[in-house]
């Protein structure tokens, strides 16, 4: 509901393209609340795009950074936000009892053939640079699928709406 803005933090978890990033800028825009969007600190506080972390540093350098950020967000002083993860995130049990105790979990729910035409419009998906984006994209999902559900308080399937329609759909099951 709108009008009672949720007393929690929104955390937008999903696959690369099921578009975290911009509901998460709708949400912001509605509530007021700051927004973090994990990958944009990662890149800033490394100076490097992900890509290029993925590269000299390797993947699981990356998700340290992952896991070091959500404990630091854990901090219950902090004010409320909106908080868009980075596809993976949910790989480390770890970072799936953070992800909870974090705030309110929104996992954003897209088909493949969704997630292929979106990934494939730019080149920052290290997991993705491969001959075959599709069964690259259907292996993740295979493993992730369950790590999703188990993450979320809530499932939005995204087929069809906009990044308004989304964000209305969290807010009144927020
Ligand atoms: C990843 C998703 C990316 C980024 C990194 C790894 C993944 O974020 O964190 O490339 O493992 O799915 P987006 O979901 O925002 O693309």
């Amino acid at each position: 509901n709108e009008s009672h803005p949720p007393p929690k933090n929104i955390v937008l978890i999903g696959f690369m393209g099921s578009g975290k990033s911009t509901v998460g800028r709708e949400l912001h825009h509605r509530l007021g609340y700051p927004l973090v969007d994990m990958d944009h600190v990662i890149e800033h506080r490394a100076g490097k795009a992900i890509t290029t972390i993925f590269a000299e540093e390797g993947e699981e350098k990356f998700r340290d950074m992952e896991t070091r950020l959500l404990e630091e967000l854990c901090d219950p002083a902090a004010p409320r936000r909106i908080i868009s993860t980075g596809g993976g995130v949910i790989g480390r049990e770890a970072n799936r009892d953070l992800l909870r105790h974090l705030g309110y979990v929104v996992w954003l729910h897209a088909p493949v053939d969704v997630i292929l035409e979106r990934t494939g419009k730019n080149r920052d998906r290290p997991l993705l640079h491969t001959d075959d984006p599709r069964a690259r994209i259907e292996a993740l999902m295979e493993v992730r699928t369950p790590l999703y559900e188990k993450t979320a308080h809530l499932r939005v399937d995204i087929l069809g709406l906009d990044c308004g329609e989304l964000a209305t759909g969290i807010l009144e099951s927020a």
